[in-house]
């Protein structure tokens, strides 16, 4: 932890330095990726009057020139399709024939269509287990033999209409395999709580990944499902769209602050675009108890993105129905590693993840952090630093009154 501070120091290039403050605050961002401080949040359920009851939720958070719909459905696999608009009027619509059909594209519109600044989709295609049982190497990828996936689309999912929770505005998919011969998920679920935020904050579980009213959560939730061995360690395969040939980048972004993920120095982003379009963002960390703390913390690994024309994955119909046939990228998570806590300590693994559209959010230094180089630098050092600052914001709104002449 000591060795990384150094090199932490060195910030990655997606830290908050001055110049990328500036940056963010400076680009021609598209009007409704700005970002707003509250959104009116409002989690629906949308039904099928016709067909059989289907789990399709609707999260709109509407701002005031802006709003994000966070389509979420295990229709499929579990997905989630976000897209965000320029305008505080724009509806979803849903033609149930259509999305349930072979062909669902235009199943799913945001309308209207032009309001439409930026638009993308996660899908969660499989949940992998590997047998880590001679694996020394922590960091080998795969972690393990692998044991064949469960593919997600071949789950059975609860009914989320009650699970919807106007307050804490979050929902739970939860899902068990259906066709079960060795009756590995009889007393066990993989479940998916989303959560939405009308403001920023930081929730009382670690990670304690900050959030704010442009983002959604997930918290993935393995509990109970019998492990195919001693040493099991669970994944979970994720799909994204693909831009044009290339797939979305991924980041990690270093810091020197583990307050509210003791002992993680990392978060891992997805970036679908260059900023601010829409982002995936984690800590790499998982937990084996429900009390997630520093002895329960698995490692979180994520493999890099390939394009999936290789070999086929189970399909989502909200994609299809949004995007119409596209190109997929998919990306590996494993949690654990074969030697200290694991899945096998309590049959219970936890991971979170935000999900949003702009610029993902930076935690600034903890209180406690900033306290600790108070003392370390001493005060003349901050006020060092602090004049520094004044001068640096002086010479900047000199800079625009010339600009201005
Ligand atoms: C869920 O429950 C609600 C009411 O409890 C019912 O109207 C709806 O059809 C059910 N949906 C599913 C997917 O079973
Ligand atoms: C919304 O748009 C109005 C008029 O275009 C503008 O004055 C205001 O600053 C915008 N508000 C936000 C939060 O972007
Ligand atoms: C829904 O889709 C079906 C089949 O594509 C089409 O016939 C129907 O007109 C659509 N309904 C609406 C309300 O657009
Ligand atoms: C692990 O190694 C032992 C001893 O070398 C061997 O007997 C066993 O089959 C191995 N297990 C796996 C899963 O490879
Ligand atoms: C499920 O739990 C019940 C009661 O706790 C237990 O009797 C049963 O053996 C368990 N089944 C499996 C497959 O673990
Ligand atoms: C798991 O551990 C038990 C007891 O330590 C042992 O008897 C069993 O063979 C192991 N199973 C596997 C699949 O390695
Ligand atoms: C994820 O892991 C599974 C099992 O090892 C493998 O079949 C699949 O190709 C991997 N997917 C990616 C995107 O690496």
């Amino acid at each position: 932890m000591c060795g990384c501070a150094l090199r932490c120091w060195g910030w990655g290039p997606w830290a908050p330095g001055p110049t990328l403050f500036l940056g963010l605050l400076l680009s021609a961002a598209p009007f409704g990726l700005h970002g707003e401080e509250t959104r009116q949040v409002s989690l629906e359920v949308i039904p099928d009057w016709e067909g059989p009851p289907q789990n399709l939720l609707h999260i709109r958070a509407v701002g005031t020139n802006s709003t994000l719909h966070y389509v979420w459905s295990s229709l499929g696999p579990p997905a989630v399709v976000l897209v965000a608009t320029n305008s505080p009027y724009s509806t979803l619509s849903v033609n149930w024939s259509r999305l349930l059909s072979p062909e669902p594209d235009g199943g799913l519109t945001v309308l209207p269509e032009d309001s439409v600044q930026f638009s993308s989709a996660l899908v969660f295609t499989r949940l992998l287990e590997f047998d880590s049982t001679n694996v020394s190497d922590p960091a080998a990828d795969p972690p393990g033999k692998p044991y064949p996936p469960y593919s997600l689309a071949d789950f059975s999912w609860n009914n989320i209409t009650n699970s919807l929770d106007p307050v804490s505005l979050s929902s739970t998919f939860q899902g068990h395999l259906v066709n079960d011969p060795t009756r590995a998920f009889a007393n066990g679920s993989l479940s998916f709580r989303v959560q939405a935020f009308s403001r920023s904050g930081r929730p009382a579980q670690p990670p304690r990944l900050l959030h704010t009213a442009d983002t959604c959560q997930l918290e993935v939730v393995l509990v109970g499902v019998l492990p195919r061995g001693n040493r099991s360690l669970f994944g979970l395969e994720v799909a994204t769209l693909g831009q044009g040939p290339d797939c979305p980048s991924m980041q990690q972004q270093h810091s020197i602050d583990d307050e509210y993920a003791p002992a993680v120095f990392q978060l891992d982003q997805l970036l679908w675009g260059s900023l601010p379009s829409g982002f995936v963002q984690w800590r790499p960390v998982a937990y084996s108890q429900k009390q997630g703390g520093r002895e329960s913390a698995l490692p979180c690994h994520a493999s890099p993105l390939h394009p999936t024309l290789e070999y086929p994955l189970p399909q989502s119909p909200i994609v299809r129905a949004f995007f119409g046939s596209q190109n997929f990228c998919a990306f590996n998570l494993t949690f654990g590693a074969s030697t200290g806590p694991g899945y096998w300590d309590q049959h219970y693994l936890s991971w979170s993840m935000l999900l949003g559209v702009g610029s993902p959010p930076v935690d600034a230094l903890s209180p406690l952090v900033l306290g600790i180089m108070a003392v370390a630098l001493g005060a003349p050092g901050l006020m060092l630093l602090g004049g520094g600052l004044v001068l640096l914001l002086r010479h900047k709104q000199y800079s625009e009154y010339q600009s201005i002449n």
